[in-house]
Order: C-alpha cells, then structure tokens, then sequence
C-alpha cells in the first residue's frame, strides 16, 4: 500500500490527458483511453468500465474521454451520443456503485452565444450544435446520478506541444511554414484554457469538497483573431500578415456559437483558485512548449 491517492483517468491519450502525469505526479494513476496508452477502455462498453473502475477502486475518477471534433459529431451523432452522453452515463453509474467523487470536464459549447458578457455557470445552457447537446446530456446525467461530482466547464482548449492539432498549433504551423498573408476569423468569440492549467485547477478544486459545476479557464474574452495576432508577437513574427475575415469564409458542418466566452464565477467568489490571463497562460505554452519544437524564425 502506497498511501497515496488513486485516480483513474479516462481518455488520457488526448489532449487534457498529455497533462495529468505532470499536475497529479503525486497521485497513483491509471491511465485508460481507448486507444492509446497501457489501459485500453472504451466508455461505452459499460461492463468494461465497471470492472476498471471496481478492481482500480480510486478516490477519483477523472472522465476526459469525448468524441470532440465537433464537425464529426455534427455529421455522426450516433458517435457523439454515445461517447459523450451514453460513455459518461456508464462512468457515472460505476461511480455510483462504488461511491466514487467523479470530475466530468464540460465545455462553453453548451451556449448559444447571443450573449456579450461572458457566460457564468448561472446562465442556462442551449446548445447550437450536436457536440455541445452530447457534453450538456453527460452534465445531466452526472448532476443526476450522483452525490458527489465537480462539473468544470471549459473553454478554447489550448495545449498538446509537438502533437497540437488545434487552433494555436495550426497557426504556429502556418507562420513556421513561411504562409503570410493568413486569414483567422474575427466574429466568434471565446476563452482560451490552457490544459495543464485546467488540470491544476481541478487538483485544487477536488481538494474543496464544494461539489458541484465550474467554469474554468484563463481569464478574458478574445476573437479567434485576436489570438492569432498575440502568437504572431510573441513569436516575434511581424513580417506575418494575419487578415480579420467572417466566419462565413469558412462554412463548417456544425455551426459555431457567436461566443463561447465564459466568467469563472464560483471560483471567483469562493476565492479557490485565481486563473491567470489567457496571454498569459498562451506565451507560457508558446514559450515552453511549442517554440522548442517548431521552429518559428523568419525563412529570410
Ligand atoms: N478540446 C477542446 O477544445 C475542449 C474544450 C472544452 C472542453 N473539452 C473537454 O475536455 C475533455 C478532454 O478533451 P481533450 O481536449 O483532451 O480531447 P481529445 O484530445 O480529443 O481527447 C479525448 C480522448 O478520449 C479518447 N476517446 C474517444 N472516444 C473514447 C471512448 N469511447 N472511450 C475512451 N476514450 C475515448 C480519444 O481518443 P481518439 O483521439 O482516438 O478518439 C482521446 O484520446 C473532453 O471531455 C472535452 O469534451 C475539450
């Protein structure tokens, strides 16, 4: 017996999952994902997540695994359904069982995005596509099945170094392959979270016992746009031209909300813990992890 907690983490071969060996070093893990990984688990296969969950029997368990590529959920909804309402209801249901706290990782796709103050976890959700009515059906059934659980909405996900398929990965590429002039959409808005930052907040969040929902992310409220323009500067790469355009000039299957801005409200007035600028949080990850593997200089 180590003494030291046990948390069993599902889809940990993605993204937020790059982060939680790091964040929770002092914890016992068991990495699961359904492809990736030493534990091969599959959400929707509810037996098999009962028998991990029964035989690991860890003081968290921490649910990362979704179906996420939004414009594939659009087109496959079978496939966002199950994985993202039906893979979270069998996780709930062996928490359930085994009386076990569960952290769902939520999304600000659950607004509509009409609003201009960014949402708090007050304002009520209405999701404008498949993917965010799958993640708002998994906090449903969380909230419902069980006792204990904290739900942590979060926002633009920012993360994932070499590996980075996202936005910021995306433009990085860009630049580091001499593309000039680049077009980024100006008219969405949202907040970007840097996972490794998120993860920290969760650790200190499940230390509170305030079950319960969360927004959390970096602070601020920023156009896809204007994040481009800060990675320019901070790679020091002026000579790029980045063009504001509509997001009509870029028509995707699932539509987008106008913002997907989000406040962390709760964990503002209960003071647990303060999230740092959204360019803050950005030059660190340039600065530490993606600067070292793409090389950014101008071609001359
Ligand atoms: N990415 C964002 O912008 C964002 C924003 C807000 C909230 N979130 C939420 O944050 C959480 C973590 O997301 P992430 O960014 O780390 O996403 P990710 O990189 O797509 O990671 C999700 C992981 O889950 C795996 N997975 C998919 N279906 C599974 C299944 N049926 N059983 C087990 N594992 C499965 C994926 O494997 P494959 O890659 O092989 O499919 C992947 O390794 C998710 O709940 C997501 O909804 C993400």
């Amino acid at each position: 017996m180590s003494g030291r907690e046990k948390m069993l983490v599902t889809g940990s071969g993605g993204m937020v999952g790059s982060y939680v060996s790091q964040v929770f070093q002092d914890f016992d893990l068991i990495l699961t994902d359904i492809r990736k990984g030493e534990h091969i688990l599959d959400v929707r296969r509810a037996d098999k997540v009962d028998s991990a969950i029964r035989s690991a029997g860890p003081d968290f368990v921490l649910h990362l695994a979704a179906a996420t590529d939004v414009d594939r959920c659009e087109q496959e909804p079978d496939w966002a359904y199950e994985t993202n309402a039906m893979g979270t209801q069998n996780v709930a249901l062996a928490c359930q069982k085994h009386h076990i706290p569960m952290i769902y990782i939520s999304t600000a796709g659950v607004f509509w995005g009409d609003q201009e103050e960014p949402y708090i976890e007050y304002d009520e959700p209405r999701p404008c596509n498949v993917y965010g009515v799958s993640k708002l059906a998994g906090e449903r059934i969380v909230t419902s099945l069980l006792p204990q659980f904290y739900i942590v909405r979060a926002g633009w996900m920012i993360g994932g170094g070499g590996r980075d398929k996202k936005f910021v990965g995306k433009i990085c590429r860009l630049i580091a392959d001499g593309h000039s002039p680049i077009k980024v959409v100006s008219d969405k808005w949202g907040t970007p979270t840097y996972a490794r930052d998120l993860l920290q907040g969760v650790r200190t969040l499940i230390r509170t016992g305030y079950y319960g929902l969360y927004h959390m992310s970096n602070r601020g409220k920023v156009s896809r746009y204007d994040i481009a323009l800060a990675i320019r500067d901070i790679l020091k790469r002026t000579d790029v031209e980045i063009i504001p355009v509509s997001s009509g000039e870029f028509p995707l299957p699932a539509a987008r909300a106008r913002s997907e801005s989000i406040r962390n409200f709760k964990l503002e007035k209960l003071g647990i813990y303060t999230m740092r600028t959204w360019r803050e949080a950005l030059e660190d990850y340039l600065r530490t992890e993606i600067m070292k593997e793409v090389s950014c200089a101008p071609s001359s």
